[in-house]
């Protein structure tokens, strides 16, 4: 369904491609969608979801400057713990192994990927509550970035001891409608030595680490699809997180994009 912001984020982003507002900078640089956008108190399950001030202008700003942004604390303690307690008690029966690629090209590919999954649904106060904040990050994105993004999908997921997501990327350019993944770590108390880290390359030369992150609770990480290849070294107990993806809509007349 269009709303009404979606189009005003097109229609700003057709014009502004084509030199039409000289003004557009001047929006840009006054939209400080944070402070509107976070102050709401979220009655689904009446847990404060962020514990700072204008959650998202870090991520903003490093997104727009390198492509990726690690954020510690992006949710508050207690709302990433409802979220932990809402995965950890998934019975794995009601998980599905993950695969690689999406419709007909789905395989279940064990070399590549160990983990277990669950696509998130807004069935439950917390994850209708989890969905909401990323859409109010999808708006913010669309009015600072001009980003287009068009939905957000998201899966709890598990990896068990010694499971691991080998290097990949989570979209290749023009195949997919994947823009901007996240990741939000749930673990309690992470050690070192105990693996699980996010490892993200360099986006022009995929042989060179820029980053290694371990799953701290609470962190979360976001990065251009398109452009950083990514893995997940194998974990040494249980890792519990959140990988989701914002979407712009490849919706042709001759393919219709799938959900996942
Ligand atoms: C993924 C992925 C990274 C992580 O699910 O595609 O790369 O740190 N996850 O869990
Ligand atoms: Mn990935």
């Amino acid at each position: 369904m269009w709303r009404n912001l979606d189009v005003l984020a097109l229609w700003l982003q057709y014009h502004s491609a084509r030199g039409n507002f000289a003004f557009l900078k001047v929006i840009n640089l006054s939209m400080s969608t944070d402070v509107f956008m976070t102050n709401h108190l979220y009655v689904e399950n009446s847990i404060p979801a962020f514990s700072r001030e204008a959650p998202f202008s870090n991520v903003l700003t490093d997104l727009q400057t390198k492509g990726w942004s690690v954020q510690d604390d992006f949710f508050s303690t207690d709302f990433t713990q409802a979220l932990m307690d809402e995965v950890e008690n998934i019975h794995i029966a009601y998980m599905q192994q993950a695969g690689v690629g999406r419709k007909q090209d789905h395989q279940v590919v064990l070399d590549t990927r160990r983990d277990y999954i669950q696509w998130i649904d807004p069935d439950k106060p917390i994850k209708k509550d989890f969905l909401k904040m990323m859409e109010d990050l999808r708006v913010a994105l669309n009015r600072r970035l001009f980003l287009g993004l068009f939905d957000y999908e998201a899966h709890f997921a598990r990896y068990e001891t010694g499971a691991f997501y080998e290097k990949h990327i989570d979209a290749f350019k023009g195949e997919s409608n994947r823009i901007l993944s996240t990741v939000l770590y749930l673990n309690e108390g992470w050690q070192e030595g105990e693996g699980g880290e996010l490892v993200i390359y360099d986006e022009n030369d995929p042989t060179i680490e820029i980053g290694r992150f371990y799953p701290k609770k609470g962190r979360l990480a976001v990065f251009l699809s398109e452009c950083f290849y990514h893995e997940v070294v194998v974990a040494n107990r249980t890792r519990h997180s959140i990988a989701g993806w914002f979407r712009i809509n490849n919706t042709t007349s001759m393919t219709l994009d799938p959900d996942q």
